[in-house]
């Protein structure tokens, strides 16, 4: 078959890290080429820089053999290259015409005769089956659909590379079948797709081939047929097992948390809980692993009071909770540390002395009558002890903490969550996004918490932090727990499958 594309050596830094790493990657005409790899392994960068959208720092790009710099999407798209990204990125309140036609002038007249593009459309829409309605607004259609208008818009385009960059992870299963049907008719049409994913099973059903990426270096690119889900599993995760610096314990007999049958959207296999029971005994770090939206979102808000599982109980310190809201659980001693710390974890326009003491404005510490008098005084001094204590860097902890660094800011609600001493600790991806000295930091201040008897629920995208700090690891795949490892010499092998949905 026919190369229609080869990156070269492709290098994107951003700062010190090394988003891709002399990347080669050769797509053919007519194939479904597949980058398989963990969260962060440097997929949509890749893909960014090969749409125009990143330049990268190092590398050539050549299409149909021709070297070419595709210096913004505009080019890309006149180089026939098309991207349906993660997110989508039609304007709702248009129609889904007007968001197809949107930047493209095929006539040269001022008024565009839309009947006529209209027809054409249609008919672009009926050869590849995507089974679309003009004229809705994109509120009024489904994801599923506005899915399909993105890939309608790209080949309206001329597109003859259609990237596909997770396009199943917000899809129903019907849905899924749906696009892999879709994906077919491309490859009839002689057309490349690269497709995105770490879903094991969907990438052994629709892949030509696979390149694997880890850690931002593309590891090798094999033939579907000759390869299986084990080994692509082991070249995705693969890494040898590095010994973690922390010493792994069991916990105490006592339970903290115990998760017994709870469902909630249990159908709903990226966002749902299907039948989940686990525990959390004090003093102990149970990781949950996995790759990202296969529930542990929902576990995590069940966790902390945002979301009452339609069935199954959840049992906080030998009592079962009947009342699901975040207040009781802090009053419960549970501590967060939220999986956006932007948008839950703190206020960005307040100082961050607010930020500290946020949860605790009734506390007669800080307040009299319930938070209706302010100590401003004590707030003061408490906000500054912590500060030292935890080494927060700002100017002043009347700053506000939207100007902070991320290692800064996760440190202002490590603080905060961890001087009540809390009986249970939820850690959503408590270091994605911060330097390896935040995160080490990060990780000591977890450490600590736990040998103080806090029980923690480490959930985790990252494999390698799961490694390091859990003293007991639970798989989960689709909403439901996979298996249960200990955290002192994990088999890396069968986690690793579990978390690819292999029993
Ligand atoms: N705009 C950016 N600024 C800084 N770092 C980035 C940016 N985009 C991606 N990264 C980093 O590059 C790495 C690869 O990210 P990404 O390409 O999104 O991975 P993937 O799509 O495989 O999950 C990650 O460590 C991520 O944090
Ligand atoms: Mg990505």
């Amino acid at each position: 078959m026919e190369e229609i594309l080869r990156m070269s050596n492709i290098s994107k830094q951003f700062g010190e890290v090394f988003a891709n790493k002399n990347v080669n990657l050769d797509i053919r005409k007519g194939e479904v080429h597949t980058l398989l790899g963990e969260n962060g392994a440097g997929k949509s960068t890749l893909m960014n820089i090969l749409i125009g959208l990143y330049q990268p720092s190092g590398g050539e790009i050549y299409l149909r053999g021709k070297k070419v710099s595709i210096d913004s999407p505009r080019t890309a798209v006149k180089l026939g290259i098309g991207m349906v990204h993660q997110h989508f990125m039609l304007v709702e309140a248009m129609t889904v015409f007007d968001n197809i036609i949107l930047g493209v002038t095929h006539d040269k007249s001022f008024f565009i005769n839309r009947d006529k593009l209209k027809k054409e459309i249609l008919e672009l829409s009926e050869k590849y089956g995507l089974d679309i309605e003009l004229d809705k607004e994109i509120t009024e259609i489904s994801v599923g659909a506005q899915q399909r208008v993105e890939i309608l818009k790209a080949l309206y385009r001329g597109a003859e590379l259609l990237v596909l960059d997770e396009p199943t992870a917000a899809l129903t299963d019907i849905e899924v079948q749906g696009l892999f049907q879709i994906i077919h008719k491309l490859k009839e049409e002689n057309k490349s797709v690269i497709f995105i994913s770490h879903k094991m099973r969907e990438v052994l059903e629709v892949s030509d081939r696979v390149t694997i990426l880890r850690a931002g270096e593309a590891v090798c690119t094999l033939n579907r047929d000759e390869t299986t889900g084990t080994e692509l599993a082991n070249l995705m995760i693969g890494r040898e097992m590095t010994p973690s610096i922390y010493e792994k314990k069991d916990g105490a007999e006592e339970s903290v948390l115990e998760l017994k049958d709870v469902d909630y959207h249990k159908n709903n296999k990226h966002n749902g809980l299907n039948h989940v029971s686990l525990c959390v005994k004090k003093g102990e770090i149970v990781g949950i692993a996995g790759v990202d939206g296969n529930g542990q979102s929902q576990l995590a808000q069940v966790a902390t009071g945002v979301l009452a599982p339609e069935d199954g109980s959840v049992i906080l310190k030998s009592k079962k909770v009947t009342k699901f809201s975040p207040k009781a659980f802090i009053d419960a001693k549970v501590a967060n540390i939220p999986e956006d710390r932007n948008k839950m974890g703190l206020v960005g326009n307040m100082s961050v002395e607010e930020n500290l003491v946020l949860k605790a404005t009734e506390d007669d510490r800080f307040s009299k009558g319930k938070g209706f008098f302010l100590k401003k005084k004590a707030i003061h001094e408490y906000a500054l002890k912590l500060q030292k204590k935890n080494d927060i860097r700002c100017s002043s902890v009347m700053q506000e903490a939207r100007n902070l660094s991320g290692g800064n800011q996760q440190k202002i609600i490590l603080a905060r969550e961890l001087d009540e001493n809390p009986d249970l600790m939820v850690a959503v991806h408590p270091t994605r996004g911060l330097d390896i000295g935040a995160t080490g930091y990060v990780h000591d201040c977890m450490i600590e918490a736990r040998d103080a008897g806090c029980g923690i629920l480490l959930i985790s995208a990252d494999f390698d932090e799961i490694l390091k700090l859990s003293d007991r690891i639970i798989v989960m795949f689709e909403g439901q727990v996979m298996g249960e490892y200990s955290g002192k010499n994990p088999p890396i092998e069968e986690i690793s499958l579990a978390m690819a949905g292999k029993e």
